[in-house]
């Protein structure tokens, strides 16, 4: 891995120098020029990926070391274990972002990891905890993450770490897009482009486990039989690449599936429109995500005869304040489905030192491949 210094890791050593100070009133007599730190308890030095400008993470994102930063009363030092390659973190990177952190700045938003060491008034987290930081936040990649006390959901300790560094972005999407805008009862279906995404995988599940057969669309690529093999397996009722909707009746394809009133968009463009096309009347589909960087289009009768409602979520909007304590409630919920095997996904274990393959990886650059983990 190269390590690389540069002025992020200037600028946190200027921060950390900020934080000491002479003390007031003392000689400075001989040759012991006495320095007082606000905080006794430092942080082991982090390795990190850190980007000082917008663009092409590959070519803005270096792996660098940072020196320690105090661990002040309230907060928490956590060695970190594992945390994905999300879309959303590629685009934060890319500055395309709504909220983003500044620059410079350290890459990834959710992930695990196992308390350090913790500050004094800390009462309820202690060393070897597990823990994620809820609501997720920016600057998971690197070795130690230092945080207020408030930012990290301690979980059970025989929570899988994988799923543990993943449940909140992705699978909390689906169950709340699951829950939040058409009400569903047994026998009623779903149905969605994107299938193979780790919000498609939870959102088969999460619906399976709820009687609501799923729909699903994926791209014509290689390997995509394999791909509509495995989410049958997951529990998908109907499979199919966007070319097999080549049809003039796309519901003639449902079989007993009913027609569904429920449709999610990961993708944009056609993969937009075939979701569209199953859709019954008064039926919503919901945008969470722009994988083809395609507009959705929307044909007039779409309104006018059907009636379609094109809604959209964004799950950074949903977890506000007051749904802190709400949204750990549904993160145990999906870390003990995932714990119990009811809920699964796709990924893949890539350890840290191997993070431009992981990068090219997550942005597609070799193929599909399962969600990226980086593993510390
Ligand atoms: N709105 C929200 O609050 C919210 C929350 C979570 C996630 N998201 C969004 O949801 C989407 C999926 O996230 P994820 O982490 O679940 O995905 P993921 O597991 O990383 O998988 C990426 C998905 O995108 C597909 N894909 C990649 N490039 C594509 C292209 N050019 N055209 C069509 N499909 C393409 C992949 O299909 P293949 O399998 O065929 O490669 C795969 O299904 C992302 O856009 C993400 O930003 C939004």
């Amino acid at each position: 891995m190269a390590l690389v210094r540069s002025s992020a890791a200037a600028a946190a050593l200027r921060a950390l120098n900020g934080s000491c100070s002479l003390i007031g009133g003392l000689p400075r007599s001989s040759n012991a020029l006495r320095i007082r730190c606000f905080s006794s308890l430092m942080s082991p030095p982090s390795t990190a990926v850190v980007y000082d400008q917008h663009g092409a993470p590959d070519a803005v994102t270096r792996v660098m070391e940072m020196p320690p930063v105090p661990v002040k009363e309230s907060d928490v030092c956590v060695k970190m274990l594992a945390s994905p390659i999300n879309p959303s973190d590629v685009n934060r990177i890319e500055g395309v972002y709504p909220v983003r952190p500044e620059v410079p700045a350290v890459g990834g938003y959710e992930g695990v990891g196992e308390v350090y060491s913790t500050g004094a008034a800390v009462k309820d987290l202690s060393p070897g905890d597990l823990v994620i930081p809820s609501p997720p936040s920016s600057g998971m990649w690197q070795t130690y993450v230092v945080k207020d006390q408030s930012m990290w959901h301690k979980i059970d300790k025989d929570s899988p770490i994988e799923y543990a560094a993943t449940i909140t972005v992705n699978p909390l999407t689906a169950l709340r897009m699951l829950e939040d805008f058409v009400s569903m009862k047994a026998g009623d279906s779903v149905v969605q482009n994107g299938a193979t995404s780790i919000v498609g995988q939870c959102i088969i599940q999460i619906a399976k486990s709820r009687d609501i057969r799923s729909v699903n669309i994926i791209r014509d690529r290689a390997g995509s039989d394999e791909a509509s093999e495995m989410l049958k397996k997951l529990g998908a009722d109907e499979v199919f690449t966007e070319s097999q909707l080549e049809v003039k009746n796309v519901k003639s394809l449902l079989g007993n599936v009913s027609e569904p009133a429920l449709g999610f968009n990961c993708v944009g463009g056609n993969a937009a429109s075939l979701v569209m096309k199953f859709l019954r009347q008064g039926g919503a589909m919901v945008t969470y995500g722009g994988m083809s960087k395609k507009p959705i289009t929307v044909s007039t009768s779409s309104f006018i005869f059907k009636d379609l409602s094109l809604r959209g979520f964004w799950l950074q909007k949903w977890m506000v304040s007051d749904k802190a304590i709400e949204c750990r409630q549904m993160i145990d919920y999906l870390l003990d489905l995932a714990q119990e095997g009811k809920l699964k996904y796709e990924m893949e274990l890539v350890p840290f030192s191997n993070f431009k393959l992981a990068l090219d990886k997550a942005m597609g650059k070799l193929g599909s491949h399962p969600k990226q983990v980086l593993k510390f």
